[in-house]
């Protein structure tokens, strides 16, 4: 759509006057300058179960969720009372308090294998505290990770380029994803010397379909770090809880040594926490870990509600039968109109391209296509389902799926 019909023109003149104040005016993957300028949203006013709006009055059916938190969708009143309670006897406090350690054992009977858990904030600040766990357990140095994985913004893993020293990586090396022969390299070159091995279950690169593991590759991984002492960390913070309530490496069939979780841990409320083995106690105990906000009690409540709900209604389940839904709609609809869609990655955390698209032009018209018309379909990132998408938000986004199929046919792409 071009930007001259005012559908953002409120957008528009906030974008002008943050980009005086704002470096970029928008930053990160929201950025209009990544995510189709004059197509997608640029600012959000409010939101309800899987609806959101943006400052220009325009409603969209939610697939990004918050880039995942909402599981349970925006403002989940059993949620939001939970944390309300809490927040009415303390905002930020000095000390932790009880619902910390509710929390912690809440965490601790859901991850079979895991013996504690602490809490930050930021999924970045788990991933990053995980690294130094696991170099204080094996006194190591390296670290090795898939070559195309997001594990947040600490400076040896960011995906941006500025502001980065060539020490700040030098003992980070890529392996990759479902490539033993490129693991088993890696293995052989720093044997010894290897502290830790952090992947996400299943790869979910930007701008490329997921890929889920191949047989008997997160056997080989985990039987590789047992032997070797090497500490098995799953980055768990884009997928956990939405493919197993017990952590995704259930549902994938191996067993990490910590495991950090932060997107749908607290539906929308800021928490991430990390949980790990009775072997790795003294070390955690021992890494340097605290923050801000790190005691705020009312997100540890929101956490507690979360969980208890996710359990009572088998969100896993829900997420999986109305991804589906979605994902085989969407190729369906295509099929309809001439082209080959690929749904990848598992129907909670669905991804969408074209065959023949390398360009991505196709599958950026597409969605922007989508979106105007009322469903937030991001043209290069994953979705997410959350519990509150009914059966009917999904019939009612396939339906202008159809149509924007047809436009895009139209314009000959
Ligand atoms: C797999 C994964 N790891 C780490 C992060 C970083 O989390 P945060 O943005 O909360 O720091 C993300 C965020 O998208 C993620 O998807």
């Amino acid at each position: 759509m071009s930007s001259s019909d005012n559908r953002f023109r409120r957008s528009q003149e906030l974008f002008l006057r943050a980009a005086k104040v704002i470096p970029g005016g928008i930053y990160g993957h929201a950025g209009p300058a990544v995510a189709l300028p004059g197509a997608f949203p640029y600012y959000a006013e409010r939101a309800q179960g899987c609806r959101y709006w943006d400052v220009d009055g325009n409603e969209y059916i939610d697939y990004l969720c918050g880039y995942g938190p909402m599981i349970l969708g925006h403002q989940h009143p059993e949620v939001e009372a939970a944390a309300a309670r809490q927040q009415r006897d303390a905002l930020c406090l000095n000390h932790p308090g009880p619902v910390m350690v509710e929390l912690a054992e809440r965490l601790v009977s859901l991850v079979e294998f895991s013996a504690w858990a602490v809490f930050g904030k930021n999924g970045s600040d788990m991933t990053t505290w995980s690294l130094q766990v696991a170099r204080e357990h094996t006194k190591r140095r390296k670290i090795l990770k898939v070559a195309g994985a997001y594990h947040g913004i600490g400076a040896w893993c960011t995906p941006g380029h500025a502001g980065l020293l060539e020490e700040d990586r030098i003992h980070i090396h890529d392996f990759n994803w479902n490539d033993i022969e490129s693991f088993e390299r890696l293995l052989k070159q720093f044997r010894g010397d290897i502290a830790g091995v952090i992947m996400t279950p299943f790869h979910h690169p930007a701008f490329h379909a997921s890929q889920m593991p191949s047989p008997g590759f997160w056997s080989h991984i985990e039987t590789a770090c047992r032997r070797e002492g090497i500490v098995l960390i799953l980055d768990d913070i884009r997928a956990g809880f939405r493919l197993d309530l017990g952590g995704s490496h259930k549902f994938f069939g191996f067993e990490p040594d910590l495991i950090c979780f932060c997107k749908a841990i607290a539906n929308g409320h800021a928490l991430s926490a990390t949980l790990g083995r009775k072997e790795l106690r003294i070390a955690a105990s021992k890494v340097f870990l605290t923050g801000s906000y790190w005691n705020g009690p009312a997100a540890m409540a929101a956490s507690m509600a979360c969980l208890e709900i996710m359990e009572k209604e088998d969100t896993v389940s829900t997420l999986r039968s109305t991804g589906t839904m979605l994902m085989d709609g969407l190729v369906e609809a295509g099929r309809r109109h001439g082209y080959t869609m690929m749904a990848s990655g598992p129907p909670a955390v669905p991804f969408l391209s074209f065959a023949d698209d390398p360009s991505l032009r196709r599958q950026q018209r597409f969605c922007a296509e989508v979106t105007r018309r009322g469903a937030l379909f991001h043209p290069h990132h994953n979705w997410f389902l959350s519990a509150a998408h009914t059966p009917q938000d999904i019939a009612a986004t396939l339906r202008m799926a159809d149509e924007a199929f047809a436009v895009i046919r139209d314009e000959g792409l």
